[in-house]
């Protein structure tokens, strides 16, 4: 059965935004309830390859609502997150508030500069070549029409030696594992979708959109083709998940 969200071609990012102006309230919930919270963990590690050093400019793609941005800047980078739907960003915009209160409550002297959110296209990122020193960009890649051109906009804006960060699902290698794995995204992730935001569609979206996307293996390849050096895949859940990661040749 075809998914009201998974649409190939021009159509894509249209859809794509409808999808997240639905499940936007719900995001953070659902984020957890899937993936049993390890998704938290898994960001962490992002933020380890991420090797801030304070007044780094670092570039948060598909931000969604926030976390990675926020996490960045509290390492200490100048952190822009930039999302193409309105109703994520302002999810991102009220927890940066939150988050910066609460700081100013513990700290009052404290000169935490919160992200700035702008809203765009990951595969038209609005800064000039060679902005960045790190670029992130969590469960964001899959969802483009292009995921090439995503990483080749990454690539475009990322200084000489900067440090590309892709966080998504992955295809694992093990055939049982896998199956087991697609069926978690097939019935569970779905029905966590009816029952907590009222939408099993949105959540069915999850594997409908990993089928069309090559996974850790072709990002990797696509990292070569790009000339990054020191390009890694990490498997995380036995490559339920992955990071894959690079260097821009300094
Ligand atoms: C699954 S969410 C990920 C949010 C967050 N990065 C995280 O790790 O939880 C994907 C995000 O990508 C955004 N997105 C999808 N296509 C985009 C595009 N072409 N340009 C910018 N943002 C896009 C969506 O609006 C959504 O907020």
């Amino acid at each position: 059965m075809s998914n009201v969200f998974y649409v190939p071609g021009e159509q894509r990012a249209a859809k794509v935004n409808d999808l997240f102006a639905t499940i936007a309230r719900h995001y953070d919930l659902i984020n957890d309830l899937q993936s049993f919270g390890l998704h938290r963990r898994w960001k962490r590690r992002v933020i380890e390859l991420a090797v801030v050093k304070p007044g780094q400019r670092a570039l948060d793609l598909c931000c969604g609502t926030g976390d990675l941005a926020l996490t960045l800047t509290r390492r200490g980078a100048e952190t822009i997150g930039l999302d193409f739907s309105p109703q994520m960003l302002q999810v991102a915009k009220n927890r940066s508030q939150k988050s910066e209160a609460r700081n100013q409550n513990k700290n009052p002297t404290s000169d935490f500069r919160p992200p700035t959110f702008v809203q765009g296209d990951a595969q038209a990122i609005p800064f000039p070549d060679n902005s960045f020193d790190i670029i992130t960009v969590g469960y964001g890649l899959r969802n483009l029409t292009s995921w090439e051109k995503g990483l080749e906009e990454m690539f475009r804006v990322a200084k000489p030696g900067a440090r590309l960060i892709v966080l998504e699902f992955g295809k694992p290698a093990n055939a049982l594992w896998r199956t087991i794995y697609f069926t978690h995204l097939k019935c569970s992730v779905p029905l966590i979708g009816l029952l907590f935001c009222g939408n099993a569609q949105a959540y069915a979206y999850i594997l409908e959109s990993l089928k069309h996307y090559p996974a850790q293996l072709a990002v990797a390849e696509k990292m070569r083709g790009l000339k990054l050096m020191n390009v890694r895949v990490i498997n995380l859940l036995g490559g339920a998940m992955a990071i894959n990661y690079g260097e821009k040749l300094k």
